[in-house]
């Protein structure tokens, strides 16, 4: 690509940048923020880390939408991170203002581009950023799903003392505490994880997956995790660029694919050049059904509580 911007220079969308870089998945990539002079400082500083690892995609800070006209794809991080104690959904107000007015600039400056949404609460600011962009469903993602599989993936790697390349998994639903690892599609390399290790273990592991978020603000205490989060951003977007056609849980605007419609929720996707080329639907055991619509549920009351 010509040109990637990442909205919000914090932790997160600082840390995307530089993964973008290294990358190399576009000539350039602007990082925008509100405050004066972080974009720009840590653009530069991420330019002379360049010589050192050997990319050549051109980092550049900014305040303003000026340097982003044309951006192929955006990545929108923007918003306020949890503290200690708050859910995702404590967020709602703030994030949902400052998600709208960059979907807003980002319809101005780039009406072609494909935007992956990060901000909390993660299905919510999706569909904030598809609303106000009015870009269709191929072009709005939303990430969630592979951090949370990443999550997931490391814990169940972790317990059998095996590689994290070798689990196979996908977590889906809402980005939050309703979020449904599915323990039928786990394997390691193939094997069933169940006949690696028991029911008991495989609850403790999802249920440290879904609290994964909050378990590092409980570390963190004055903000949440940005390594994994950028990670799993820079993954989608290298699934885009590539034309990769990569199968990646992402958050989705169903229109009817798993009996459900007019909501983002965690889906497996596949991405390639055009963004979202395809929902998977997928079978799913009783309890994994009835808890991916406890997800739904809670996604739909937070998505009643804002009024664009
Ligand atoms: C996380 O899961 C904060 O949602 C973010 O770490």
């Amino acid at each position: 690509m010509n040109k990637i911007t990442v909205i919000g220079a914090g932790h997160v969308g600082a840390t995307t940048a530089q993964r973008l870089a290294e990358k190399e998945l576009a000539r350039e990539i602007v990082l925008i923020d509100v405050i004066e002079g972080i974009p720009q400082g840590k653009g530069l500083d991420q330019w002379e880390s360049a010589p050192i690892e050997g990319f050549d995609s051109r980092v550049i800070g900014s305040n303003d939408y000026g340097p982003a006209a044309g951006s192929e794809m955006f990545i929108v991080t923007a918003g306020v991170a949890r503290k200690p104690g708050m859910s995702r959904d404590d967020l709602l107000r703030t994030n949902v203002a400052i998600v709208k007015s960059v979907s807003e600039e980002i319809k101005k400056c780039s009406p072609d581009a494909i935007v992956i949404v990060v901000s909390n609460p993660l299905d919510v600011m999706a569909w904030v950023a598809k609303e106000v962009t009015g870009f269709p469903r191929n072009r709005v993602i939303g990430m969630a799903g592979v951090l949370d599989t990443a999550r997931y993936r490391s814990f169940i790697a972790d317990a059998l003392d095996v590689s994290v390349e070798d689990i196979q998994a996908m977590v889906l639903g809402g980005h939050g505490d309703t979020m449904v690892p599915l323990i039928s599609y786990t394997t390691v390399s193939g094997i069933p994880v169940t006949q690696m290790m028991n029911g008991s273990k495989l609850d403790e592991i999802v249920e440290r997956t879904r609290n994964g978020g909050a378990e590092i603000v409980g570390y963190l205490k004055t903000g949440s995790a940005y390594y994994a989060p950028s990670a799993a951003a820079a993954q989608m977007a290298e699934a885009i660029v590539k034309d990769k056609r990569r199968i990646l849980p992402c958050a989705a605007w169903l229109e009817g694919e798993f009996g459900f419609r007019d909501l983002y929720l965690g889906v497996p996707c596949k991405l390639g050049a055009s963004g979202l080329n395809q929902i998977i639907e997928v079978e799913l055991s009783k309890a994994e059904r009835a808890a991916l619509e406890k997800s739904a549920e809670h996604v739909r009351q937070t998505m009643s509580a804002v009024s664009l």
